[in-house]
């Protein structure tokens, strides 16, 4: 499902030139740094920065023996090309096998799937949900029942279900003419919320992996699950509704896309596009002028139904407790004792569970602030250090955001599960990032000592508030306003972090703020172009990478630059767009997934979530081997066409990793016809990844659902079948290494 942010357009291709251009201009890295550290000399006065610091950085940049990830590991796999079949393609000497598709059961008392929209909404807490996301395999010992974070044959794989495809939950009677109604059948509503939310799944490996439909450890928690609040904002008047009147609790996990891991062994779940479910009256209509701007900033001005119309049940909510009127955040009642004003603050959190422990409760993490979660990927942790997570915010023009816990590191602490988490999750500072153009950065504490925050017209309340709201907390800090963040991930053996920035259809464009977030080309988001087939702004994406100061994820300081400028086959020839030397092995679109492999430390896997390179290929996942943090140039990007500009030059200096080569940058996968690429993770010894085959015949037209020979897609089942959302399981064929 493509909701308002995620859209993209169709395009098609337009010719091809010469690559060789890119290189001209290359400096060598020492340069680079010379440059580089004469530019931030200038600026430190008002970076506070001290010059030893930018020492450090030369040093560890310069000196860094081990950050060259090529160490013995290189990529041995025939590039897979690009193309537009439905089906699935991974290159020779490997193969796939179909896991755990949408409707499949988790236990042996649900009936296998029908797959024509019969299947009852009740059997869907005991099914796999829709739109398979980021996910996790946590190891079992060889009997099933505890932790063996190591063991290759036995585990548990929690999995996002981030969304639905609508038109394939429900029979061909239900879906006809005028889908869907405003008023809601109620079982239709109770399907669609239990295909939201996580399987966690038991599978073991026997030749291939299967599903072990005996385990008690499968379970789903969907989009009406009891979750715990915690953190700084649980109990605050903000998290207050009918369902929690001490605002500690709420229902549901919604929106989850991507994801993350604990050393103490839990899986973290986003919640990212959660905003648009909500039933909502227009802000105008609210009673002060807060509720208005915390309105505007996360979910809109305009009165909405909610996407899916989960507040209105056909003869309203008879349920005595809410369970359809939660979806409706408009002021009803007098207070929020008495509506669900408030439901919406629950949502949008980084939620752990611990998937050892299947009558826990999974808990939302209210330090690490609400936003449109993407993924939380920690650093390394090292004993005497905080814990820290990396996170992007995707929406045009939001922020990255990184926490540090208060506690350091304790290796006592690995199996402690969720009473870790309450540990080192519900106490620590959450910042946000400011890109400087001159390759530095800063990170910037989100707290109501602030004087910024605490000035801010807002008038935030306390520290709940603030991350309750921390995106108004991070626009009065000067946050730099990105091109989508994605996912987010730490190189295991650089310690540096890379966050996909997916493209921009804002960037650039006429005026310089959409809802005050600036759309101004800056150094970090550089790119305006118009691609000739109706899609302008940054089209095809990039990735940006950080180092930290002195490599200390606590740092408030860091270098970046961008690892890796996407580009379409008509591009490779203008430097202003090809940026990065892409070349038909490995040029790419819309970069979302993006994961460090455990096991091969330095091997990056990407995944795409892409609508303006479908007209050439189907969306993709390509390995890689990244180097450092300028290991490349610096570029002045030609921005020819900004339509700000009246079409002159808007020339922005920019800071380009070293070009791909097919040696490091390869195209592993391409999916099916209408799929997203995303999730990915792999059995402790690198020998059989998990990836997620996000709905394919997404673009399969409501009113076509009578007639399968329209559908876009029918894989993995094949036939007439409705396509289904499906993890698979990829090997090699002679057992080793994935990439190898
Ligand atoms: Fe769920 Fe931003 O992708
Ligand atoms: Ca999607
Ligand atoms: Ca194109
Ligand atoms: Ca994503």
């Amino acid at each position: 499902m493509s909701d308002a942010l995620t859209k993209h357009h169709p395009d098609s291709p337009n010719g091809c030139d010469d690559v060789s251009r890119n290189d001209s201009g290359n400096l060598d890295f020492a340069s680079v740094l010379e440059a580089r550290l004469s530019r931030r000399n200038l600026l430190k006065g008002s970076f506070g920065l001290a010059a030893g610091s930018f020492m450090s950085f030369g040093l560890a940049g310069c000196n860094d023996s081990k950050s060259e990830s090529s160490n013995a590991f290189s990529l041995g796999f025939s590039a897979v090309a690009k193309g537009l079949t439905d089906e699935l393609r991974i290159p020779g000497g490997y193969t796939f096998t179909t896991l755990y598709r949408l409707g499949d059961p988790i236990n042996t008392l649900t009936p296998s799937y029908a797959n024509d929209g019969t299947d009852t909404a009740a059997s869907f807490q005991f099914r796999a949900g829709d739109h398979h996301d980021g996910m996790a395999y946590f190891g079992l010992n060889s009997s099933g029942l505890a932790k063996d974070l190591s063991n290759v044959g036995r585990g548990l794989l929690c999995m996002n279900h981030e969304n639905i495809t609508q038109i394939f939950l429900h029979t061909v009677a239900e879906v006809g003419a005028g889908f869907p109604t405003a008023s809601r059948v109620v079982s239709q509503i109770d399907k669609e919320v239990h295909a939201h939310g996580v399987s966690v799944i038991e599978v073991v490996r026997s030749g291939s992996f299967s599903v072990n439909k005996l385990s008690g450890f499968n379970r789903r928690y969907t989009a009406a699950s009891d979750m715990t609040l915690s953190g700084p904002a649980a109990g605050d008047d903000l998290m207050v509704t009918p369902y929690s009147l001490t605002g500690v609790a709420t229902r549901g996990t919604l929106n989850n896309c991507a994801n993350g891991t604990t050393p103490w062994g839990t899986y973290l779940t986003c919640e990212e596009n959660w905003a648009g479910y909500f039933k909502r009256q227009t802000s105008a209509s609210l009673s002060s002028a807060k509720e208005t701007a915390a309105q505007n900033r996360y979910i809109g001005s305009g009165a909405s139904n909610g996407s899916y119309g989960w507040a209105n049940p056909t003869g309203g909510d008879t349920s005595g407790n809410g369970l359809y009127d939660r979806w409706n955040i408009s002021q009803t009642g007098a207070d929020a004792t008495a509506d669900y004003r408030n439901a919406a603050n629950t949502m949008g959190w980084v939620v752990e569970i611990d998937p050892y422990a299947p009558a826990s409760a999974p808990h939302k993490r209210t330090a690490m602030g609400r936003f449109g979660h993407e993924g939380a990927q920690p650093a390394k942790a090292v004993v005497g250090k905080p814990i820290v997570y990396y996170m992007g915010d995707d929406s045009r023009g939001e922020y990255i955001y990184k926490y540090v816990s208060t506690q350091n590191w304790s290796a006592s602490d690995a199996n402690g599960g969720l009473t870790s988490g309450d540990k080192y999750l519900d106490d620590g500072k959450l910042y946000v990032a400011t890109f400087a153009a001159n390759g530095s950065g800063t990170w910037t504490e989100l707290n109501i000592a602030d004087a910024a925050i605490a000035a801010a017209a807002y008038g935030f309340a306390d520290q709940a508030d603030v991350l309750i709201n921390c995106r108004i907390a991070a626009d009065v800090v000067g946050a730099t306003p990105m091109d989508r963040p994605e996912w987010t991930g730490v190189h295991p053996v650089t310690g540096e972090i890379y966050v996909t920035l997916t493209n921009n259809s804002d960037r650039g464009k006429t005026g310089t703020t959409t809802g005050g977030k600036s759309r101004a080309l800056d150094a970090a988001n550089p790119r305006y172009y118009n691609d000739g087939e109706g899609n302008t702004g940054n089209v095809n994406g990039h990735i940006v990478r950080i180092r930290e100061t002195g490599d200390d994820h606590a740092a408030t300081t860091f270098t970046w630059d961008v690892y890796l400028f996407g580009a379409e086959d008509d591009q490779f020839g203008n430097t202003s767009i090809n940026l990065s030397g892409l070349t038909d092995d490995n040029n790419f679109s819309s970069p979302d997934g993006l994961w460090f492999s455990q096991a091969v430390p330095g091997l990056m896997w990407l995944q795409t979530d892409d609508g303006a390179y479908t007209d050439v290929t189907n969306c993709m996942m390509l390995a890689a081997l990244p180097g450092k943090v300028g290991d490349g140039r610096t570029v002045t990007v030609d921005n020819l066409a900004v339509p700000a500009n009246a079409g002159a030059d808007q020339s922005v200096t920019s800071y380009a990793g070293k070009n791909a080569t097919p040696a490091t940058l390869r195209r592993f996968l391409v999916g099916p016809k209408g799929c997203e690429i995303t999730g990915i993770t792999e059995t402790p010894d690198g020998k059989a990844i998990f990836v997620n085959i996000q709905h394919p015949g997404e673009n399969t037209g409501a009113g076509v659902i009578g007639t399968p020979a329209s559908f876009e897609s029918h894989w993995p089942d094949g036939g007439s079948a409705r396509p289904r959302s499906t993890t698979i399981v990829i090997t090699k064929d002679n057992g080793g290494l994935i990439g190898s």
